[in-house]
């Protein structure tokens, strides 16, 4: 009998340490990354933790299917593992914290009912996106739940994203002929069953096993259109194949200090068929989100861990650990290089916060701007899109943009919940609207089916409310249909976002987890 071909797991748990060599098991591979842990963009810590062992389960959502082997020399690649032949960890090895759906999630608050045990409802019982966002806190694993819902410093602009829209107030038209209604249209001239796209939102596998593929094929149902983030946990590839024929997909682009890699990333995009590349600007580094950085005091640092002086890294959270490639000298003058690799595509800049910027981004021939904070995970007290949306698109038109000689199409995003957030958008001149974390709880709790749901509620309720405010169609929801004289008004008020908002707490107040 010939001994079998591969690695024996015995070989792999002597490579435990610095010291002995790293050695881990990736989906049934073996890979050295002892010269590779000091380059590793989520340190060396978490990788030493896995030392000798199989770091499938930590390293699957949190990178693209083939970022091993494409960071790592060829010669580092040693082989498949031996079936069966790796020892169990070590009892004392951390466990990480759980990755996918839980069935029961530990929150900072007690359950609705003081229940210990959460059942999820049926998804027929889900009435709107905020009843998405209820069932995620209550059942997504920890990590993925705090890097969702975590926002910048004191997630101020995060809130203000969705309380905007509470100080913009319909002025409804009556008698008019509201038998069909019509909330179709198209954006940068593809067409879309509403004014909605699901916006690129990062680490799809915390929150379901299947990631973001399942956000392709719920938007390929329902003709809407998919931002594919370029930090996804699905490859893009993948994301690309799940789509049916004719689906149009965006691509949300973070540039990349090595440059020829953007471009890579570009020139494949185009060939695949993406119609959009979507420039991320308000990110040059990525924001402090404590709940996010803070997961991983409540998994694994036990205060023997960081009190014993060894050298235990505080981790950073899991958008840190992804983000280091991005290129913080991007500049205007970068565009030209970027919009040239684009070709066919069009090029949007998302993460625009001013209106000199979307003017500048006009000038320097973009075909729109996403007025966006990035869902307040960036600059906090950044302003909420919605307040300065009137003012951008007056502006834009002042200059001659946003016409049909020189159409120019602003979108934004943040807060969204409800289709009446997005009539009022519209209203004051979006072309359309963004959805990022409803969708991604969505898919969270239900899989492909709850993200349909989601774009049957948003159907339902668009139906409604353009009935209710006079509106046969999308061209007859016009600035004078709303009120805006509060806009710039502080509001308040308990609301279902409130009640699924999680309060942040300071250091050491975790008595409940
Ligand atoms: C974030 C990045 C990765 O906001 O987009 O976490």
């Amino acid at each position: 009998m010939t001994a079998q071909k591969g690695v024996d797991g015995k070989e792999v748990a002597k490579h435990n340490s610095r010291e002995n060599g790293v050695w881990i098991v990736v989906h049934g591979k073996v890979y050295d990354v002892t010269d590779f842990l000091d380059e590793h963009p989520g340190g060396a810590e978490i990788i030493l933790r896995y030392a000798g062992m199989d770091a499938t389960e930590e390293y699957e959502p949190i990178h693209p299917p083939d970022a091993i082997i494409d960071n790592l020399d060829p010669s580092k690649h040693l082989g498949p593992l031996i079936p069966s032949t790796l020892p169990p960890p070590p009892v004392s090895a951390s466990a990480p914290p759980p990755t996918s759906v839980a069935i029961r999630q530990k929150t900072n608050e007690p359950l609705a009912g003081g229940e210990e045990e959460y059942a999820k409802p049926p998804l027929e019982e889900i009435l709107s996106l905020h009843d998405f966002e209820a069932v995620a806190r209550r059942t997504m694993g920890k990590r993925g739940w705090n890097y969702y819902s975590s926002g910048a410093d004191d997630e101020i602009t995060m809130r203000e994203n969705h309380n905007a829209y509470h100080r913009v107030w319909f002025r409804p038209r009556i008698l008019r002929n509201v038998g069909t209604v019509d909330y179709s249209s198209t954006i940068l001239g593809y067409k879309t069953s509403m004014p909605v796209y699901i916006t690129a939102t990062a680490l799809g596998k915390l929150g379901h096993p299947e990631g973001e593929v399942t956000l392709t094929r719920a938007a390929g149902k329902h003709n809407v259109i998919q931002m594919i983030p370029t930090l996804a946990s699905c490859s893009f590839d993948e994301m690309v194949d799940a789509a049916i024929p004719n689906q149009v997909q965006f691509l949300q682009l973070y540039v990349n200090s090595d440059r020829s890699r953007t471009k890579k990333i570009i020139k494949h995009a185009a060939e695949r068929g993406v119609k959009a590349l979507f420039i991320t600007v308000d990110a040059p580094q990525l924001g402090r989100r404590e709940k996010d950085m803070r997961t991983k005091f409540v998994g694994n640092a036990s205060s023997q861990q960081t009190q014993g002086g060894d050298n235990f890294k505080r981790d950073q959270g899991a958008a840190r650990a992804i983000s280091s490639f991005i290129d913080p000298s991007l500049n205007w003058n970068d565009l030209a290089e970027l919009k040239e690799a684009a070709g066919e595509m069009k090029v949007i800049l998302k993460g625009v916060q001013s209106w000199e910027d979307a003017v500048m981004a006009a000038e320097y021939g973009c075909d729109g701007v996403v007025l966006s904070n990035h869902g307040g995970r960036q600059l906090d007290f950044a302003p909420s899109p919605l307040t300065i949306l009137p003012q951008v698109v007056s502006i834009l038109k002042q200059r001659g943009y946003m016409t049909p000689s020189r159409p120019f199409e602003v979108f934004i995003d943040g807060g969204v919940r409800r289709a009446t957030d997005v009539l009022k958008a519209i209203a004051l001149g979006a072309t359309a609207v963004g959805i990022g974390r409803p969708m991604i709880y969505a898919m969270s709790t239900y899989g492909e089916d709850g993200v349909s749901r989601a774009f049957e509620i948003l159907k339902d309720e668009f139906e409604m409310n353009m009935r209710l405010i006079g509106a046969p169609t999308l061209s007859d929801v016009v600035p004078n249909m709303v009120d805006i004289s509060s806009l710039n008004a502080a509001s308040g008020g308990i609301t279902m976002y409130e009640e699924n908002y999680e309060r942040m707490l300071p250091v050491g107040v975790k008595a409940r987890l």
